[in-house]
C-alpha cells in the first residue's frame, strides 16, 4: 500500500488514478511515499524523509526546493502544458479588459447613483471617458514559448495582432506548434522595443527575475500593456506603478494581488486564477498522478 499526501486540494479526477486498493490518499498521514501539491510553498515545510516523490500539480516548480530534493535522489514532476489552455484564456481577458478599459468602466457603473435621467447622462460621460482600442495591428510580444506561450502567441495571431515571440529555449515540439505568422526576435529588448502589449511565459529564475524593468517599460510602444501571468517576481512592480502614474504604460494585467498596485485604476489584478478552472485543474491532477503512481510502481521517471 502507498501513502500519498495531499498538500492541496487535488482534483478527484486525478486521485481516482490512485486505485484505493493500493493507495491511501490524505492530508494528514505518516511517513508518505509520496506528496500531491498545488500552490502550498515547499520551502517552509519540513520534507518527511519518507518522501520518495513529489508531484506538483501545476507547470511551476518554484515552491518546491527542487535542488534539494535531487541531491536526496526524490524527483518532483509537474504537469507542463496541463494547464496552458486556461492560463491562456486569462491572458486574453487582460489584453481585452485593458485595452477597453473595461475595469475602470465597472468601477465607474458600481458608483452610479440616480434617477433614469442621472444614469442616460451617466452613459453619454462613458462613453467619453472610457475610448478603448482594437487590437488588430497591434504589437505583442510574447517572452517564452512554451506551452502556454505558444498558444498566447498563436490566439493573437488569429485576433490580427503583430506577433513577435523570444525564446532561445524552445523546444522542437513547441517550435512545431507555433504560428508560422509569429515572428523572432532577436533578443529581450529587441522584441520590448517592438511591443505595444507584453506578455511573458518564463519561469522564476534567478536569469528572469526583474526581467521586466525600468529600462525595459522605456523600450516599450506607446499605451503599453504588461501581462504578467507567469510569477510577481518576473516583473519589477515599482518601475511598473512608476510608468502607469507617470502616464507612459497604459495599464498591467496580472495574476498576484499586492500592496503596492493595490488601488490602482490601471491595474488588473487576479488572485492567482490562471489555472483555476475545473478544466485545468483535472488536466494537472491525472497528468501528476500518473507520474507518480508510474514511480512508485515502476520506477518510471517521464515529465508528461
Ligand atoms: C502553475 O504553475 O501552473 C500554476 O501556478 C498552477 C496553480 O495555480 O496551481
Amino acid at each position: 500500500m502507498f501513502k500519498i499526501q495531499t498538500l492541496n486540494n487535488i482534483s478527484v479526477f486525478g486521485l481516482e488514478r490512485l486505485p484505493r486498493e493500493r493507495y491511501e490518499v490524505a492530508t494528514e498521514i505518516q511517513n508518505p511515499d509520496a506528496v500531491l501539491v498545488r500552490s502550498a510553498d515547499m520551502h517552509k515545510i519540513e520534507i518527511n524523509p519518507s518522501i520518495k516523490a513529489i508531484g506538483r500539480a501545476g507547470a511551476g516548480t518554484n515552491n518546491i526546493p527542487v535542488a534539494k530534493m535531487s541531491q536526496r535522489g526524490v524527483p518532483v514532476f509537474n504537469a507542463p502544458g496541463a494547464n496552458a489552455n486556461a492560463v491562456k484564456e486569462l491572458v486574453l481577458s487582460g489584453m481585452l479588459l485593458a485595452a477597453r478599459n473595461i475595469p475602470q468602466a465597472l468601477d465607474f457603473v458600481k458608483k452610479l447613483d440616480g434617477d433614469d435621467h442621472a444614469m442616460h447622462k451617466a452613459v453619454e460621460d462613458g462613453k467619453k471617458k472610457f475610448v478603448g482600442f482594437e487590437l488588430p495591428r497591434r504589437s505583442l510580444g510574447v517572452i517564452g514559448l512554451g506551452a502556454i506561450g505558444v498558444k498566447v502567441a498563436n490566439a493573437a495571431v488569429e485576433l490580427g495582432m503583430d506577433v513577435h515571440g523570444f525564446d532561445p529555449a524552445m523546444t522542437v515540439n513547441n517550435a512545431w506548434q507555433l504560428d508560422s505568422r509569429v515572428k523572432q526576435a532577436l533578443s529581450v529588448d529587441d522584441l520590448v522595443s517592438k511591443s505595444q502589449f507584453i506578455s511573458v511565459h518564463v519561469p522564476l529564475l534567478d536569469a528572469t527575475r526583474g526581467l521586466i524593468n525600468a529600462d525595459r517599460l522605456k523600450l516599450m510602444k506607446k499605451q503599453g500593456v504588461i501581462l504578467n501571468f507567469a510569477r510577481a517576481e518576473i516583473v519589477d512592480e515599482a518601475a511598473v506603478v512608476e510608468a502607469l502614474n507617470a502616464g507612459t504604460l497604459h495599464a498591467y494585467a496580472c495574476d498576484f494581488p499586492s500592496n503596492a498596485l493595490k488601488g490602482n485604476p490601471r491595474v488588473i489584478a487576479t488572485p492567482h486564477l490562471g489555472a483555476s478552472t475545473g478544466e485545468a485543474e483535472d488536466n494537472c491532477a491525472v497528468m501528476v498522478a500518473d507520474q507518480i503512481r508510474d514511480f512508485l510502481e515502476v520506477g518510471n521517471v517521464r515529465n508528461s
